[in-house]
């Protein structure tokens, strides 16, 4: 090979290493979490659905919905649902008082669309930045915390809020398993 041309086929080799460079850097920015505003329109388990799955297992309606939101199973992984369950009859200061069959069908079902199981974006967010911990709400997790940090507390005393945990006062469209921004709405009392 003549010199020029190995000095070509360096300068080749240069400019390709160099768009390689660039793109990978261009590509993982697009994939930054960012500040929560990003579109979810990536598919797959945990990644791109805006949307989490409706509960709709009969006993888990019945059983976990008459005195607070029913929450996506999917914002909680297994071995939070676990304890929860397993302590059912000291359910915060309530005691559910359900019965085996009951309890195991709900359990299941929970297990099942768990956090590792979820097919919404914040499933896998919520169990990431949990880390090893076993939190009893989904409240707790830093993921959930850090997205709402810039409302005072102030905000969830408001009559018709009443807590954090009162998911659907402002994710209008939560019971149908959609918490993107543009279907929340904060009631101003
Ligand atoms: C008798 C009333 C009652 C029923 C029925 C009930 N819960 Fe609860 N639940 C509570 C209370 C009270 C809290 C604590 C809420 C708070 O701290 O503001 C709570 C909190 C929770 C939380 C944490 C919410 C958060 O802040 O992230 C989860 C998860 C939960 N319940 C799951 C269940 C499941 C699963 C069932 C059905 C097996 C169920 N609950 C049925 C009263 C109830
Ligand atoms: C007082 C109103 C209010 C309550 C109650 C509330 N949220 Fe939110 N939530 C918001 C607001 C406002 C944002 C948007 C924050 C931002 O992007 O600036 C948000 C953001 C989120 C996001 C991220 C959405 C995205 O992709 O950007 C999730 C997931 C979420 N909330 C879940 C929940 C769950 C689960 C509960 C109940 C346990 C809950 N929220 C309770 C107001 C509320």
């Amino acid at each position: 090979m003549k010199f020029k041309n190995i000095k070509k086929t360096f300068l080749a080799v240069f400019v390709l290493i160099l768009g390689l460079t660039i793109s990978t850097f261009v590509f993982a920015d697009e994939d930054e979490e960012g500040d929560g505003h990003e579109r979810h329109e990536r598919g797959g388990r945990n990644e791109g659905e805006g949307r989490a799955i409706i509960p709709e297992n009969t006993a888990y309606k019945n059983e976990c919905s008459s005195c607070h939101f029913l929450y996506p199973p999917e914002f909680l992984p297994k071995r939070s649902w676990e304890v929860l369950m397993k302590g059912s009859d000291k359910h915060f200061w309530e005691n559910l008082a359900l019965d085996e069959k009951t309890s195991n069908e709900i359990l299941s079902y929970l297990i099942e669309n768990s956090a590792e199981r979820g097919r919404s974006e914040w499933a896998g967010k919520i169990l990431k930045s949990i880390g090893s911990a076993t939190p009893l709400k989904i409240t707790e997790t830093p993921y959930i915390l850090k997205e709402h940090r810039k409302i005072k507390t102030d905000v969830f005393k408001r009559k018709s809020i009443g807590s954090f945990s009162n998911c659907g006062a402002c994710h209008t469209k939560g019971a149908e398993g959609d918490f993107e921004e543009d279907s929340i709405s904060i009631p101003k009392q």
